[in-house]
């Protein structure tokens, strides 16, 4: 996970934005990191401590003493000295103005006072308030002390009012603490497609023509993709996969031709890979009503479905990285240096469905990789997420300089 172990302290200010911290910890959760909040007075008319408490599953600290009789003080320098970042999101002017001044006089500025980590912070408050010469000021100021601005974007607000001050919405401040901790991620700010699963290719409201595939792989792939810092489509057919990665959108789709529609909406990501088991026939003609058992034999007659990756191939743009696969039971290497050519792809991945523990289903792989200029190399039997792992090096290494 990205945020593995990174303990980061998130400062929430009072801001009508405070509700977009929310998600923003639960993101920070799931890649990882370890989150404690602390909420400024006037983040508390906003938003209670028990929403930040549940997502982050930590206490969350407002008052310099959590329980006055008993005498518990929270011990900001501990917090602070814990900390690995120091992030407020929302910042509001008068925090602001506070930080710039050096002043302490609640828990969340006196714990900022004493960090001795970075500080990243993203203003969130109204345009005429954003653009006052002293705001202006107070930003220099935190600038000149090595902080990270993570500034305001332009839009409506909650005033009715249009303009700057609006804060980042949460996935970018998630990528920018990723950026943070990873300054080098090889795929950082690149866009991926990824198919993934089966196609059911309906006969009637109940029937359809399906296969095996689970969409493990392909979502494997998907995972490594973001985990190497790229912003992922992941267009998978019907499978019983769910997938918890800020930096991956899903969209589910059932047949071939609506997976080829989801993956043409995404064409101008940089790098492509179809691992998806798409049927290459559909029915002719899909019944409106179930189709009625009889004596007779019943004839099918199927049509052939459009090939997304060759058709991704055909148009491909100058710097895009397009990887298939291929699922063989005979004639593997054949087959699969073909389908480079056929499909106009960089890289085919083969699995052979002959090997013990490769293939359909497992959770295990064994993969031999063909490149366009003859090589080829062949990996031993490993865990889907080490295979993800192997191929999105050879993908790295693909992409232009
Ligand atoms: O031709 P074959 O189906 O064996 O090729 C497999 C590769 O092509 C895989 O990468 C698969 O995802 C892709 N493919 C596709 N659309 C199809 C058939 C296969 O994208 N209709």
């Amino acid at each position: 996970m990205m945020l593995e172990g990174k303990r980061i302290l998130l400062g929430v200010t009072g801001s009508i934005a405070a509700y977009k911290a929310a998600y923003l910890v639960r993101e920070l959760v799931r890649a990882g990191a370890d989150v404690r909040v602390l909420l400024s007075p006037g983040a508390r008319e906003f938003v209670t401590p028990l929403t930040f408490s549940t997502l982050s599953k930590h206490p969350v600290v407002s008052d310099f003493t959590s329980d006055r009789e008993a005498g518990i003080w929270n011990n900001h320098v501990d917090m602070a000295l814990w900390a690995d970042l120091m992030l407020i999101a929302p910042l509001s002017a008068n925090t602001l103005a506070k930080m710039a001044a050096a002043q302490s006089d609640n828990l969340l500025l006196a714990t900022y006072m004493s960090v001795r980590c970075p500080v990243m912070v993203a203003p969130a408050m109204d345009h005429d308030m954003y653009m006052h010469p002293g705001t202006r000021a107070n930003l220099d100021i935190l600038r000149s002390y090595g902080h990270t601005i993570l500034e305001p974007a332009e839009g409506e607000l909650a005033s009715g009012l249009y303009g700057k001050g609006r804060m980042g919405e949460p996935e970018d401040i998630f990528r920018a603490v990723v950026d943070h901790f990873h300054p080098r991620l090889p795929l950082r700010g690149m866009q991926a497609l990824v198919t993934a699963g089966p196609t059911f290719e309906r006969l009637d409201p109940v029937r359809f023509i399906g296969n095996f595939s689970t969409g493990k792989m392909g979502f494997a792939l998907a995972r490594s993709l973001a985990d190497a810092g790229a912003e992922v489509q992941l267009v998978t057919g019907p499978v019983q996969l769910t997938m918890s990665h800020p930096l991956v959108q899903v969209t589910r789709v059932e047949s071939a031709l609506e997976m080829l529609q989801a993956v043409q909406s995404h064409a101008q990501a940089q790098i492509m890979v179809f691992a998806a088991a798409v049927a290459d026939y559909r029915p002719a003609k899909r019944a409106e009503v179930k189709m009625k058992r009889s004596a007779d034999d019943l004839n099918l007659q199927l049509v052939p479905n459009p090939d997304i990756a060759a058709t991704m191939g055909a148009s491909r743009q100058p710097g895009q990285v397009l990887v298939g696969f291929a699922l063989e039971t005979d004639g593997g290497e054949e087959q699969a240096r073909a389908k480079l050519e056929r499909k106009n792809l960089d890289l085919v991945v083969l699995n052979s469905l002959q090997e013990e523990g490769a293939g359909f289903g497992g959770d295990t792989n064994k993969i031999t990789l063909f490149w366009r200029d003859n090589r080829s190399a062949s990996f031993g039997l490993k865990p889907k997420s080490a295979v993800a792992q192997d191929i999105v090096n050879e993908i790295v290494k693909l992409l232009p300089a």
